[in-house]
């Protein structure tokens, strides 16, 4: 089953495959955050050390599947964050999913990751578009969507309940397609050059 990259480096933060070892880390991570993860993941309404397990050996075979990719976002030894490419969305599209730790969050580390995530997932055979789906209450994880240059392409009621208690119930749909991509890689490579 294809898969992308086990480790991808992005600027200022490394994001790697989860491992069964990670328990601990994880564990810690997602208790210092809940104050800032409950309002808007459902899943951070029941935390514990063994959902955190469960998480992690659900992972493991999602990933064997080759159904979702999810990954530690790390700095150094440390678990900082989340983030996951997914097959959620049909045929030919990956949606996107981020957290972060509140200490490391302002400082552009998710929209580093993100980009590592959109490179990564364009060369997955047959992807044509990647998605980030939030809620609209969700001012912060729109702001990754647009500064990562994903283009907003609907909003309409969330299909899935429970909600998190911060949420709307109104989605918001951002989408780059493969075009996009490449045409935005190609004028940084510009830039680059040129810079
Ligand atoms: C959504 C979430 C991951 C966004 O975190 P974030 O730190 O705002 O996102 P980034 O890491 O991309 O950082 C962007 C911030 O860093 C700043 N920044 C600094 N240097 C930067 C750089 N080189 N590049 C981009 N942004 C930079 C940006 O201006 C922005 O700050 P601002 O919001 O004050 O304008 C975080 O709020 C979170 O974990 N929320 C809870 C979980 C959640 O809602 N997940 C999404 C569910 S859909």
């Amino acid at each position: 089953m294809e898969a992308p990259a086990e480790s991808l480096r992005s600027d200022h933060v490394v994001l790697r495959r989860w491992r069964t070892g990670d328990l601990d880390a994880l564990e810690q991570a997602i208790r210092e955050s809940l104050d800032h993860l409950v309002p808007w993941l459902p899943w951070a309404a029941d935390p514990g050390r063994r959902q955190t397990a469960e998480y992690l050996a659900r992972a493991k075979e999602q990933w064997e599947a080759g159904q979702d990719f999810s990954y530690a976002i790390t700095s150094g030894a440390e678990v900082i964050g989340g983030c996951a490419l997914m097959r959620r969305i049909g045929a030919g599209g990956l949606e996107i999913g981020y957290w972060l730790h509140p200490a490391w969050t302002g400082r552009g580390l998710v929209t580093a990751a993100v980009a590592g995530l959109v490179g990564e997932g364009f060369r997955l055979e047959g992807i044509d578009r990647i998605e980030i789906h939030h809620d609209a209450a969700n001012q912060a994880s729109g702001a990754v969507a647009r500064r990562s240059g994903f283009t907003e392409i609907g909003r309409g009621p969330a299909p899935e309940e429970p909600l998190a208690p911060g949420e709307s119930g109104i989605d918001v749909i951002w989408r780059m397609t493969a075009d996009q991509w490449r045409t935005r890689t190609a004028e940084a490579v510009a830039a680059r050059r040129s810079g």
